[in-house]
This record gives structure tokens, C-alpha cells and sequence, in this order.
């Protein structure tokens, strides 16, 4: 297949999502290729499975604050994507808020995934959140990125039981599967076009 959307993964940790959009993407017919891995610290678990793929990896220095990033790494983020003509930027458990340069390019092009039914359990820790409300259903969220936390047009949801003797962890694992087949079918839709913006929030898929 031809013409493949050009995809860059930000990750920080484990990297299990990235690892689910390079399986995706493995397939001939899937419309996008993953291009880049960006990562804030050279302990992510993501880069061994990027040098394991042949995929380039970059590490950028996001600095000190938790959570945050130095206009600088923005800025150099952007430019590592425009170079290499990245078409969609994927947050995979990336933890910093994305802002400056990098956002203002590329909003509409970024999207997040988060472990909890949006807009419920926003911000760290989603599964902890919604074992401790006691909710009896929650899973994961593909959403576009915007300037808030886990605030932007959601694109795909997968719901998952909460079992009544659910730990963080066991529902972590429920929750996680179902993010590994989420990510690469939104990837897909959003590579083949199919994704529109209905006002502000709304997200339309066109499934023809
Ligand atoms: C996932 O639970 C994702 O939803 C959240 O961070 C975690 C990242 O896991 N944003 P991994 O690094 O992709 O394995």
C-alpha cells in the first residue's frame, strides 16, 4: 500500500500501546506506518521494542517539572515531526502535558489514549479513580488532544466490567487489552479520512 499516513508515537514507560500500533501497522493493508518514537527519559520500555522494529527513536529532554514540558522540547518535537512529514501524532502514555509549539501544529493531528471512560476519571491514574468511585463499567478512551488534560473530542471508547473483587491491577489488564484495539482502529480511521469534527466536540465517523 501506498501513501501511508506518517505516524510519531510520544511515549514515557512501558510502551505496550506503541508495541500494539507497530503490530497494527506491520499489516500491508493498514494505512499508516509508524515513522518515529519519541520518548522524555532513555529508561522507556518503548525504545527496546522501537530498536527491536527498525523504528527511529529520538529521546527529548522535556526538563525538570513532572508533568510538563520546556518550550524548547516542544519546539524541537515539531521540528523532528515536520522533517520527517508526520501526518498524525499518537500520545501513548506519554506523561506530560503536550503545549507550545508541537500543540499549536498539530491540534486536530494528536491524539491521546486514556484508561477510563472520558470525561470521567481524567488526569493520572484513571483505573485507581474508578475502582475507588465503584463504578461497575469503565475501559478506555482514544480522544484528539487539546489544550486540557484529557479534555478533547473523543474519537472511540471500549468498555470494560469492573468485577467486584477488582484490584488496580486485574482491572488495569482488563482495561489495557481492550487500549491495545482501540489505539490501531482509531489510528486507522483517522489515516483513511474518516474522521470528522461536527462543531466543536463532536467527533463523526463515517463508517461507509
Ligand atoms: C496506558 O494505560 C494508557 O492508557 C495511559 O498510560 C498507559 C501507558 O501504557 N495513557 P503503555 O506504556 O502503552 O504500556
Amino acid at each position: 500500500m501506498k501513501n501511508k499516513l506518517k505516524v510519531a508515537v510520544l511515549a514515557s514507560g512501558r510502551g505496550s500501546n506503541f508495541q500494539a500500533l507497530v503490530r497494527a501497522a506491520a499489516a500491508e493493508d493498514y494505512p499508516a506506518e509508524i515513522r518515529l518514537l519519541i520518548v522524555d527519559n532513555g529508561e522507556a520500555g518503548a525504545l527496546g521494542h522501537a530498536r527491536e522494529n527498525g523504528i527511529e527513536v529520538r529521546v527529548v529532554d522535556c526538563g525538570k517539572r513532572r508533568g510538563s514540558m520546556i518550550p524548547e522540547a516542544s519546539q524541537e518535537m515539531y521540528r523532528l515531526c515536520r522533517e520527517r512529514e508526520i501526518g498524525l501524532v499518537c500520545l501513548a502514555g506519554f506523561m506530560r502535558i503536550v503545549k507550545g509549539r508541537l500543540l499549536d501544529e498539530y491540534e486536530g493531528r494528536m491524539i491521546n489514549i486514556h484508561p477510563a471512560l472520558l470525561p470521567s476519571f481524567r488526569g493520572l491514574d484513571g483505573q485507581k479513580q474508578a475502582l475507588e468511585y465503584g463504578v461497575r463499567y469503565s475501559g478506555c478512551t482514544v480522544h484528539f488532544v487539546d489544550k486540557g488534560v484529557d479534555t478533547g473530542p473523543v474519537i472511540i471508547q471500549k468498555v470494560v466490567p469492573v468485577e467486584q473483587d477488582d484490584t488496580v491491577e486485574s482491572l488495569s489488564v482488563r482495561i489495557l487489552k481492550e487500549e491495545h484495539r482501540a489505539y490501531p482502529e482509531a489510528v486507522r480511521l483517522f489515516a483513511e479520512g474518516r474522521l470528522a469534527l461536527d462543531g466543536k466536540r463532536r467527533v463523526v465517523i463515517d463508517y461507509e
